[in-house]
């Protein structure tokens, strides 16, 4: 039977702002962006009955979409189940790629006949035949509906995860033309709900020279950085060079490394003054990913380079600002997740990135523990509970096989212990939740580290009267609002700007690290009777 679900699909827009909002309040949004630029994908073989770019408003450099097995091309008029072409007529194929567009929504049946027969009088029944072929391309028997769902009545709506990915152009000749995108880590899994962030950061990017994506470890800063700079490939007459500081320790590191990158030879004296006079007339991007560890060293390297080189662009990840001249931060919020409603299907769930990044890593290792309306309040609830954080959500996915959907929940209340064992080609920091919580406690200060530990034992929202209450010793140190301040800039605790009284919190894998660190140091007992002390005085 087709579902007939109607979702909600206004909301607030992504936060985008300086500080992040609250990552709890992000459960209640129904503003989803389910798609963005991601991976790639070969063009074997062109199955079409019509011109190229037929359909409106198709350019050659159009992403194409991905989807459960098949590619869209729309340019080249293409479908491919894996690598093989499918057979689709040119109605059929016009009808899937205005459903791919506006994926997640209800496109009317008059919005579809206007897309595919602009300039035709046609009966609704013409629709109905090219709907019913194209359904049996993509093999969706009667009484599934795999991709496509009819909304009776009203049109259809696309309920798939898409993800966009470069479509490469068939011809030799055009390809030749495109600059490489010399060292961008290639992905092999899709990525979800980041389109509106990376239409608006490549929108800033012309005008704005040098751009940080800021935000905790593991939201997806890298994989935000290179799906953008793959999108842009082209742009740069000198290419795009992909720098990891992740793999250095030293800050002395820092010049060499963006020189081996460029291929430059690093040996010699004055290497900052070489590379900028290297650089001074070439355009192109540096993409310079995890930055927060060498802080200081690639701040003033990027100034330098912004000052002498003026056709370089600068795309920086960090989990703080460089806080250098000429920096833009775009802090990077979580993926949106359900908000809770016991009655979630499955359909429903699957219009949220985070649900579709679970459900397509626990389908890459696990076909048994499918997504259906029986679990996906529970894999809303697990995405919602690690806040929408993509590594966790690929940590927990890895855990299924284990521990089913229902134990994962049981045991999400002991993160740092549940989500272990990461990819094996993964960075060191991203194996273990510890492991990438370490990679960012180790950079605080012990200050830093006292209040963020105090902090764990407001179990959700504070402001910052609370926080002076209950994490300052007597003699009033360590400072609470500066401690708070430096934390929040590192991502490391999250602040609402959105009322009068700003209020902040740590997300849920953080504040389990933070307890267990609080436990460790003795204090917790303490803690706690201030905690309660303090709630008592506000009643
Ligand atoms: N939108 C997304 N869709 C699918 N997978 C994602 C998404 N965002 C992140 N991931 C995956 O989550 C993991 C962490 O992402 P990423 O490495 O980009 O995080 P990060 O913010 O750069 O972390 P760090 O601060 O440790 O460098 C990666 O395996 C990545 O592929
Ligand atoms: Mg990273």
């Amino acid at each position: 039977m087709e579902v007939g679900v109607v979702f909600g699909n206004g909301g607030l827009p992504e936060r985008t702002d300086k500080v992040m909002a609250n990552a709890a309040a992000a459960t209640a949004f129904t503003a989803r962006d389910s798609t963005a630029p991601g991976g790639s994908v070969e063009s074997r073989a062109i199955c079409t009955d019509a011109p190229h770019g037929s359909v409106r408003g198709v350019e050659p450099n159009d992403a194409a979409f991905a989807f459960g097995p098949y590619r869209c091309h729309p340019y080249q008029r293409l479908l491919l189940e894996g690598e093989t072409p499918v057979r689709l007529g040119s109605r059929a194929f016009d009808i899937l790629v205005a459903l791919l567009r506006k994926r997640g929504e209800l496109v009317s049946k008059d919005e579809l006949i206007a897309e595919v027969w602009p300039d035709t009088f046609v009966e609704e029944g013409n629709l109905r035949v090219h709907m019913t072929a194209l359904r049996r391309a993509l093999r969706e028997q009667d009484g599934t509906s795999r991709f496509i769902c009819t909304v009776p009545g009203r049109g259809y709506r696309f309920i798939a995860p898409v993800s966009e990915c470069a479509s490469r152009p068939a011809a030799a000749s055009v390809l030749a033309s495109v600059p490489s995108a010399t060292g961008l880590p290639v992905s092999v899994t899709p990525m979800f709900g980041r389109s509106d962030f990376v239409r608006t950061l490549l929108a800033q990017l012309p005008a704005q020279r040098f751009i940080t994506i800021v935000g905790p470890g593991g939201v997806g800063k890298t994989r935000v950085a290179v799906a953008s700079a793959e999108a842009i490939n082209g742009r740069y007459a000198d290419g795009i060079h992909f720098v990891n500081l992740g793999s250095i320790m030293r800050a002395a590191e820092v010049g060499a490394s963006l020189a081996r990158a460029l291929g430059i030879e690093p040996a010699g004296g004055n290497l900052v003054p070489r590379l900028v006079s290297q650089l001074m007339h070439r355009q192109m991007l540096l993409v310079i990913d995890n930055c927060e560890h060498v802080i200081e060293a690639i701040a003033d390297l990027i100034e330098r380079l912004l000052v002498g080189a003026p056709h370089v662009h600068v795309l920086a990840t960090s989990r703080e600002p460089l806080r250098s001249a000429g920096e833009w931060v775009r802090r990077l919020p979580p993926l949106y997740c359900p908000p809770k409603c016991e009655r979630l299907s499955a359909a429903e769930a699957m219009t949220y990135p985070a649900v579709q990044l679970f459900v397509d890593r626990i389908s890459a290792s696990d076909e048994a523990h499918a997504l259906n309306d029986d679990n996906a309040p529970l894999v809303a609830e697990i995405c919602r509970r690690l806040d929408g954080m993509p590594l966790a959500i690929e940590l927990a996915a890895g855990r299924v096989q284990a521990f089913g959907i229902r134990g994962l929940v049981a045991q999400l209340n002991e993160p740092m212990r549940l989500l272990s064992g990461g990819r094996r080609t993964a960075d060191a920091r991203h194996q273990t939740l510890s492991a990438m919580l370490d990679w960012s406690h180790r950079m605080l200060s012990e200050a830093e580290r006292v209040v963020l530990r105090r902090l764990a034992i407001f179990p959700g929202e504070f402001t910052l009267s609370a926080a002076c209450a209950i994490a300052a010793d007597a003699g009033g140190s360590p400072s609470v609002a500066e401690g708070i301040a430096s934390l929040v800039s590192k991502s490391m605790v999250i602040a609402d700007l959105t009322d009068d009284v700003v209020r902040y919190c740590l997300l849920a894998t953080t504040r389990a690290y933070a307890l267990g660190k609080l436990s460790a140091s003795g204090e917790l007992d303490i803690l706690a009777r201030r905690h309660a002390a303090h709630a008592r005085s506000e009643c």
